[in-house]
This record gives structure tokens, C-alpha cells and sequence, in this order.
């Protein structure tokens, strides 16, 4: 049955008790919502440790004032029990108050894989996921930390938080879990119409040509170009961003390397705005 948390001294006393026991511990850091591409967490969480901890904690420091934090899909209940039948030992869930008690004065600013991209349009999201990734780590002291490639540039810039500041916490990368036509899931695609839903379902696939003439050795800025004008016609509202980066980096390339690299898009349908990436 799964166990719950709402405090960090609560959370610290479950996971002291398995660490007491020489029982290792796996932590899933969640919004809620949950779908198949977080179960996917949970599931490799699984192989990675003993006992798994999922958090779910709709943080406010990473929307923007005009950003959807007030209708951000609410299902704690209902996850709850996906939590269980998927294996979850603990379910921490703390409230806002508790993360950001009055007085709250901390900041965590970020260079490197947080530059670019993401930041361009949404400028304060890092701040705010690297303030609570570096709270939620400290308060669950876990063995091994999951993130999914769904966020890519989090992942790196969460990879390079825990280095920079000694987290010892290791950071394992799980690979985005789609639907039948490769659509990534999102917790916002519960945003999108039928209508829209089809035109969702191209970006992966843009992405993945994209990709292969990165690689047969196209020009960057003419594929990045060129990807970004296919999704308008596909139907996308608009376009944040089409970019291939060094993978480990995330440094923009002027042309093809030898190393893995990375295409990485957002784009908007409607009010909702979608992401996605792939290896290049
Ligand atoms: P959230 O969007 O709920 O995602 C929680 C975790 O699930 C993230 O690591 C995300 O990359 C992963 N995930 C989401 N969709 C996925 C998919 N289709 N396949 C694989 N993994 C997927 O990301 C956040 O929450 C927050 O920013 C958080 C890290 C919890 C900090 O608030």
C-alpha cells in the first residue's frame, strides 16, 4: 500500500527508515497529472532501487504570471492510485506554504544547458525548477533521482545543478514515452482538441526528418529553418524554436560534430504549447 508524505521531516524519516535497513531509495519528481510517460519513471525507478518515492508538487516559481499554474490539471486522488498499482512505496506531496514558507528568499541562477532555447520564451522556468529539484532532492536524500528526455533541456540543466552543487544524488535520463502515432505524452495534451491532436502527432515526425539530414550532413540553419516553416504548414500556430545542440551541452553547433546531438522544438497550437526532441 503506498505511504504518504506532506512534510520533509516526514518524508526524511520514511526514506532514513529504509536507509537504516542498507535499502536503497529512487525518487520521481512529478506536477501530478499523471500519465503513462510518468508510470515509465516509476517502472525504471523500479529497476534502479529498492523503494521509489514519487513526488507531486504543482510548483509555482517555475510559471510565469500569464502561465497556466491556476488550471494545471489537478488529479492528486487519482494518481494516487496509479502510484500504487505501478509499484510506488511513498507518495510525498507538500503544499505550496511548505516549500515557500513566508520569508522564503533563495534563488538558484543557472548558465550553461539552461541558456537558450526554453529560457528564450519562458525566462524564468529554470530558476524555478532548479529551486525545487535542489529542495525536493535534499528533502528525499535519494539514492538515484529520474528525469525524463520528454524535458531535455531539464534533464541537462538538472544534470548539471546536482554536479555543480554536490547533490549526492544520481541522475538517470529515461527515454520519452509516446503515443501509437509518436506523439510525446504530456500532461497538456489534455489541452488539445481532436483537430489539434492531429496536428500534435506531425512534430515527431518532422523532428526525426530532421534529424536524419542533420546527420547526412545538411546545412544546421537550413534544416533548422526549414523544419520550423513545414510545422506552420502542418498547421502549428507558431513556432518557438526548431534547434540542433550538442546533446551533453546543449552549445548551439555551426555544423554537424562527431558527438551525439540533439533537435529540440517547441511549438504552439491553440493556447497550448508543445515540446518535444530527438538524438540527431
Ligand atoms: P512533469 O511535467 O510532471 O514531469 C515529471 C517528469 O516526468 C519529468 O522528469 C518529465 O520529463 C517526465 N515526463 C513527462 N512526460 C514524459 C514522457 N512522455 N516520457 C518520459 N518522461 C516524461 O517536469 C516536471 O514535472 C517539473 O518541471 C519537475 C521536474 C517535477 C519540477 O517541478
Amino acid at each position: 500500500s503506498l505511504l504518504r508524505a506532506a512534510s520533509p521531516a516526514d518524508l526524511r524519516r520514511v526514506v532514513a527508515g529504509w536507509h537504516a535497513a542498507a535499502e536503497t531509495v529512487a525518487f520521481v519528481p512529478t506536477m501530478g497529472a499523471l500519465h503513462d510517460g510518468h508510470l515509465r519513471l516509476v517502472e525504471q525507478a523500479r529497476l534502479e532501487a529498492r523503494h521509489v518515492v514519487t513526488s507531486i508538487f504543482v510548483n509555482p516559481t517555475q510559471f510565469a504570471a500569464h502561465e497556466d499554474l491556476g488550471t494545471y490539471p489537478r488529479t492528486l486522488e487519482r494518481d494516487a492510485t496509479l502510484l500504487a498499482e505501478a509499484g510506488c512505496d511513498l507518495l510525498y506531496a507538500p503544499t505550496a506554504s511548505t516549500m515557500y514558507p513566508a520569508g522564503f528568499a533563495t534563488r538558484i541562477a543557472m548558465d550553461g544547458p539552461a541558456l537558450g532555447l526554453e529560457t528564450d520564451h519562458r525566462p524564468h522556468f529554470f530558476a524555478g525548477v532548479a529551486i525545487v529539484v535542489a529542495k525536493l532532492l535534499n528533502q528525499a536524500q535519494a539514492d538515484v533521482a529520474l528525469f525524463g528526455e520528454k524535458d531535455y533541456q531539464q534533464l541537462r540543466v538538472i544534470t548539471r545543478l546536482v554536479a555543480d552543487l554536490d547533490i549526492p544524488t544520481r541522475i538517470v535520463g529515461v527515454p520519452t514515452e509516446r503515443d501509437g502515432q509518436g506523439l510525446a505524452l504530456s500532461s497538456r495534451n489534455a489541452y488539445l482538441s481532436e483537430g489539434e491532436l492531429d496536428i500534435a502527432r506531425r512534430l515527431n515526425g518532422r523532428l526525426a526528418a530532421a534529424a536524419a539530414r542533420v546527420r547526412a550532413g545538411d546545412p544546421i540553419d537550413a534544416v533548422e529553418q526549414e523544419t520550423g516553416a513545414a510545422l506552420l504548414v502542418d498547421g502549428f500556430a507558431s513556432v518557438d524554436y526548431v534547434a540542433v545542440r550538442d546533446a551533453e551541452t546543449l552549445n548551439p553547433l555551426k555544423a554537424a560534430v562527431d558527438r551525439p546531438m540533439r533537435i529540440l522544438a517547441a511549438a504552439w497550437l491553440g493556447r497550448t504549447r508543445l515540446i518535444d526532441n530527438m538524438a540527431a
